[in-house]
């Protein structure tokens, strides 16, 4: 942008991001714990590892440090690292999964971060990582409904002494946070507002007046489900309306299409842990 420019949208500064991911090599549809899955639709494992591949490569090409961690058999959705903990202040809070079939996912995660100089928490309350803790600047927005338990908030608060806003999610297709609130940057949001009570609703609406609200249709392919350097934002390729709306305000969407993970319902934040030091 340059003084002479006169357009309305604000500058987007992006910032360096390190992440860990973990290669679908063991991806597959065998059970159901949430709508979107149905274990008699069949996956193609081959085409899960390609899609994901292009999301790396395009984490790469931004200049992000990607880590990854490796696959276990018989753990097929470990490729949604999301879940794998909440990593801030170099302290990782460890996992405690709603489901018996993503449990020994918690201990998984866990030896990565210690081998990795973390200092983990092991966590006192059921809680799915970043999949329900989203930071924003310096407050954590933290679901409940579904998975984590809302006492994993308080225990969260403890550890990283930073504000914690509890949030219940209501409709079961978006039974995670970051399928229901994408963080753009340190102040802004974009979000889908039936997804909350009404309660909850408020709170977003009152801390949160120019967030970028979705249409039902791009956060039906998990659009929301995305990841920002602050200008960057790695997003759902079919989410084409939220695409315009990111464009609109100041942000450079990256579309990729994930279409053979969606089948386990997740998307690009879900294959994505953010690594903060
Ligand atoms: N099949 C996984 C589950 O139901 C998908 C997890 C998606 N992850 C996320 N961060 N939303 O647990």
């Amino acid at each position: 942008m340059t003084l002479t420019d006169t357009s309305a949208a604000p500058v987007r500064v992006p910032s360096a991001r390190t992440v860990l991911m973990c290669r679908p090599t063991h991806f597959t549809v065998v059970y159901r714990i949430n709508p979107w899955m149905d274990p008699a639709l069949p996956t193609d494992t081959a085409l899960a590892v390609r899609q994901w591949e292009t999301l790396y490569q395009t984490y790469l090409d931004l200049g992000f440090d990607v880590k990854l961690v490796d696959p276990v058999v018989g753990l097929p959705d470990m490729v949604y690292a999301a879940n794998g903990g909440f990593v801030l202040d170099g302290i990782a809070y460890g996992a405690s999964f709603t489901h018996p079939e993503r449990q020994p996912e918690g201990p998984a995660y866990m030896d990565w971060f210690r081998g990795a100089g973390f200092d983990v928490r092991e966590p006192a309350n059921i809680n799915e990582g970043e999949g329900d803790f989203l930071l924003v600047g310096d407050v954590i927005l933290a679901g409940t409904g579904f998975r984590s338990a809302s006492d994993s908030h308080a225990e969260l608060a403890d550890i990283f002494g930073r504000p914690v806003i509890t949030l219940e999610l209501v409709n079961p297709s978006f039974y995670h946070l970051d399928t229901a609130i994408a963080v753009l940057d340190e102040r802004n949001i974009a979000y889908l507002p039936s997804a909350f009570s009404a309660v909850s609703l408020a709170i977003l609406e009152q801390r949160y007046p120019d967030a970028i609200l979705v249409t039902e249709t791009d956060a039906a392919f998990l659009g929301l489900n995305s990841f920002s350097d602050g200008y960057n934002v790695v997003i759902a390729a079919r989410a084409t309306d939220f695409e315009r709306q990111l464009r609109e305000n100041g942000y450079n969407p990256i579309g990729v299409d994930l279409s053979e993970l969606l089948l386990g319902g997740g998307g690009v934040k879900c294959c994505t842990l953010e690594l903060r030091s």
